[in-house]
């Protein structure tokens, strides 16, 4: 069902000082300041205060990762993993942080079969059984010891102080809390946390996280110890073997972020940089994006364009869904999938004017997954970039707070096909290539991307489940017609993903008439009925040195703001 939410411009706050923005004759080598956007405008500002403390992008990204974790528990935490894609200005290096969780080795699909052998879906989405070994805290420490400038502690300090201080409730979290309330309150340590005061949350109380401050204050005196080793590694355990669930302190202190190598692709003048399996995103992105770029777009009437989107849009889920998994436990065709020549052969099977039915492809049923993730977007004075999406996958993911330690555990395992070609209450399918097996890595959806171009550079991303990467792919297509951050970020969406076939749309994504059209073409039209998908987004314009920062307007809470560094003699 579609959340009436009111739109909302989102925040772009210039100019401490004077910035130089007027048009110049070359491109502009270094950004004129910083810009960050995230779901949470308590992030955004913990991410500007580790830059003006001598930050840079990366320990900015620390900051702005801990934070969300407290504020915005719903989406993402440390109970959880995440991607970060970073680009290193100085060592002109592109680098992806897999901080995927893992399965646990007690993990086997019988666990997630009832006594019929049909999926348990309790199992597959609630409590400890639904959870994989938490990457996140991994990635906080690896990105600032091996990127960031400052002492980890100082970049988690923002964190650390919302979590104990508190901060005010808003809508979108009480109101989530109020749909996963049955599954929340079946654990002591949870009611202990977000029934504090008594009763369910509600907007504008102010909800205090002790123990995950104290959780986080470790993290930074200990680094990676301080949390897969000792007492918050000891809650953790006891909490999930209390559930009834076998993790060893071995494979805690075994978990491991991945360097990987982004996946990269050219879309008419840009190079667009993305994110590599275990993310579904950018096989999905280069396939749309390599289909389309056989056409001139902007040439067809509304109907045309959104067909052909739809179309290869159809196509390359369809490969996300046959295909993909973990690269490090099954083959991939990425080269193949990724070619011109594949996306010549997929154009060649489109028909320009009636849509292609989804039955009618070569086997396989559909991906769609669920509610919660957050993405955040940075670029720092020096050229620096980051693009993350982090998730405890679920709403407030398993339900399950860790005693003593104060944060949620992410319930990441139904990424899993748990159940091979069993569709999950939201259609998520798959087979072998995504299986369950131990320590392997579950398929996701998240694409944090950075669109390269000669003059303009963007770093986007988003959540929504499966609808993240037709989102990133709208985002790009929008970012190539001249929109800028702030203006990708609001765009009305419309998506296919192959199974359901039917393509869903926002109110004004498609015009009354092209509705129509879309429907005489042969497609399924309805109305957007997944996920609320928010886009954070940051872009540089080399060629008037201005900079952009979108928070997605359908978040009432997200800011993106763009600190101008001081200019000498500025005024
Ligand atoms: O990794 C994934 O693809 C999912 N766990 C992300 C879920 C998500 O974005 C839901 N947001 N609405």
């Amino acid at each position: 069902m579609i959340r009436q939410i009111a739109m909302r411009c989102a925040l772009i706050v210039a100019c401490l000082f004077s910035v130089a923005a007027s048009a110049r004759e070359a491109p502009a080598r270094h950004p004129p300041g910083a810009a960050i956007a995230s779901a949470h405008e308590l992030a955004t500002a913990a991410g500007h205060e580790v830059l003006a403390a001598g930050g840079n992008a990366f320990d900015a990204a620390v900051a702005v990762s801990a934070t969300l974790s407290v504020v915005e528990p719903v989406s993402s935490g440390i109970g959880g993993g995440g991607f970060f894609l970073l680009h290193d200005e100085k060592h002109h290096r592109d680098v992806f942080v897999d901080a995927r969780e893992v399965a646990p080795q007690s993990a086997t699909p019988a666990r997630y079969l009832d006594a019929k052998g049909e999926l348990d879906r309790d199992k597959a989405e609630n409590g400890a059984a639904s959870a994989g070994i938490p990457g996140l805290p991994a990635a906080l420490v690896h990105v600032a010891e091996k990127y960031g400038r400052l002492p980890l502690q100082r970049s988690l300090a923002p964190a650390i102080r919302i979590a104990r201080d508190g901060f005010p409730l808003y809508a979108r979290l009480v109101d989530q809390y109020a749909d996963r309330r049955e599954v929340m309150e079946r654990y002591a340590a949870t009611r202990a946390v977000y029934l504090a005061d008594g009763d369910a949350p509600e907007v504008g109380e102010i909800l205090r996280q002790p123990d995950l401050a104290a959780t986080l204050e470790r993290l930074g005196r200990k680094g990676f110890d301080g949390f897969y080793r000792g007492p918050v590694a000891k809650s953790l355990l006891d909490a999930v073997h209390a559930d009834g669930v076998e993790w060893t302190a071995d494979e805690l202190a075994a978990y491991r972020v991945k360097e990987r190598e982004p996946l990269r692709f050219h879309y008419r003048d840009f190079e667009v940089v993305t994110a590599p399996p275990p993310s579904s995103g950018g096989i999905v992105l280069a396939e749309i994006l390599n289909v389309l770029e056989g056409w001139d777009l902007a040439k067809l009437d509304e109907a045309h364009r959104d067909h052909l989107v739809v179309e290869a849009m159809r196509r390359a889920y369809r490969d996300r869904t046959l295909y993909l998994g973990d690269p490090d436990a099954v083959a991939m065709p990425i080269a193949r999938l990724s070619s011109d020549d594949y996306a010549a052969g997929l154009r060649a099977g489109i028909n320009p004017d009636h849509a292609t039915s989804s039955a009618s492809l070569p086997s396989g049923p559909a991906p769609a997954e669920h509610v919660n993730t957050t993405h955040f977007s940075i670029i720092d004075a020096d050229g620096n970039r980051v693009a993350a999406t982090q998730t405890v996958n679920l709403s407030f993911g398993s339900g399950m707070v860790i005693d003593g330690a104060g944060f949620l555990l992410n319930d990441e395992m139904d990424d899993f096909a748990l159940r091979p070609g069993t569709p999950n209450a939201y259609g998520v399918m798959g087979y072998d290539a995504n299986a369950v097996a131990p320590g392997r890595r579950m398929l996701s959806s998240m694409s944090p991307t950075f669109l390269v171009g000669a003059d303009r550079i963007a770093v986007l991303g988003a959540k929504g489940g499966s609808r993240i990467i037709t989102a990133v792919l709208l985002g790009i297509l929008g970012l190539e017609q001249g929109k800028d951050s702030a203006q990708i970020v609001g765009i009305p969406r419309y998506h296919h993903q192959y199974l359901p076939d039917r393509i869903s749309y926002e109110p004004g994504a498609i015009s009354a008439a092209g509705v129509d059209a879309l429907r005489g073409m042969g497609h399924e039209v309805i109305d957007w009925d997944g996920p609320t998908v928010l886009m954070q987004s940051v872009d540089w314009d080399r060629k008037t040195n201005e900079m952009h920062a979108g928070a997605d307007p359908r978040n009432p809470v997200g800011a993106g703001k763009v600190e101008y560094r001081k200019v000498a003699g500025g005024k």
